[in-house]
């Protein structure tokens, strides 16, 4: 870069020209479903600014020519990326997993001495770095009698690959790693100076990149549980119903959907019944009476 290009170059503090601003906001909802407020002019440019010093682009404009032009599918995933928070946490909201070990679970085990399946397909469908997934599993794991003779799938899904790859990994700090109790720390073995979680956790975990708000979800299975936790509060209201409706569609008659503690589906009481802060069972579909 000359001297002089440093100079006119996109200053610290400067905003996004608002037509072009509009123009990113509309990028980034069409996308990814994803709803930058009107007031978040800076926050959109600080974290431009990031990516563009990277790139050595010094105007928001050039940068917007560069991902609207040829190669701009793929930073449009790194864009997407910039904008959406991953932060997440071993057992996050933990009156969830409390709720699955001592509510959802002796269902399945009663269900399976009935003479039911020993088959458990659970969706979390913003994972982030896994530990949203993993700690589903652990909690079947240590929740269900004899877990290895059951058929457990735990889909994992999100928008951002970085994220994917490190779920994949599945490598943890020993930080995050201590905090857990003796009894789940036995789920992760020493891996360097990190912590990996055990294969058997592991295997039951399948990975894949999925857009919720990219319309219909391609998934085929209908599960007894979906995670959608502290992602929907970056949708606009459209947007949300619109996820909603896709993800109660994938669910069975009865199961649950576990939301994060500031996503609400009271606007959504004719798709779900509400079960405790937080927590949702789709509404089972009646039964017509031949007789009546
Ligand atoms: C704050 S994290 C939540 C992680 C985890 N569910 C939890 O509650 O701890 C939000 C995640 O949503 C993902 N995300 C954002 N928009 C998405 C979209 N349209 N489809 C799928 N995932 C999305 C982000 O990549 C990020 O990993």
């Amino acid at each position: 870069m000359n001297s002089e290009r440093v100079a006119a170059s996109v200053s610290a503090r400067e905003i996004i020209q608002p037509v072009l601003f509009e123009r990113f906001r509309e990028l980034i909802r069409r996308t990814a479903g994803i709803h930058i407020a009107s007031y978040k002019n800076s926050f959109l440019a600080n974290r431009l600014r990031q990516r563009m010093s990277f790139l050595e682009i010094d105007f928001f404009e050039e940068y917007w020519n560069y991902i609207s032009g040829e190669g701009g599918k793929e930073e449009l995933q790194i864009l997407l990326e910039l904008v959406t928070t991953n932060v997440t946490s071993f057992f996050r909201e933990n009156n969830q997993f409390e709720f699955l070990l001592t509510t959802v679970l002796p269902e399945f085990v009663n269900r399976a001495e009935a003479g039911g399946q020993r088959r458990i397909r659970v969706w979390s469908t913003a994972c982030a770095s896994g530990e949203e997934p993993y700690s589903i599993a652990m909690t079947l794991m240590e929740g269900l009698p004899s877990p290895q003779r059951w058929d457990v799938k735990i889909l994992a899904s999100d928008i951002s690959l970085k994220m994917l790859e490190r779920a994949a990994e599945g490598l943890y700090t020993v930080e995050s790693v201590s905090e857990l109790s003796s009894r789940r720390r036995r789920f992760f073995e020493e891996s360097g100076r990190m912590c990996r979680i055990t294969p058997d956790i592991a295997d039951w975990v399948v990975l894949k990149r999925i857009n919720l708000a990219g319309g219909k979800l391609p998934v085929k299975a209908q599960f007894d549980m979906i995670f959608c936790r502290n992602v929907m509060i970056y949708f606009d209201r459209t947007t949300q119903r619109r996820v909603v409706e896709e993800l109660v569609s994938h669910l069975k008659d009865g199961g649950y959907l576990f939301m994060g503690h500031a996503e609400s589906l009271r606007q959504h009481t004719d798709l779900v019944e509400f079960v405790e802060p937080t927590i949702y069972r789709k509404r089972r579909v009646r039964q017509v009476n031949d007789a009546a």
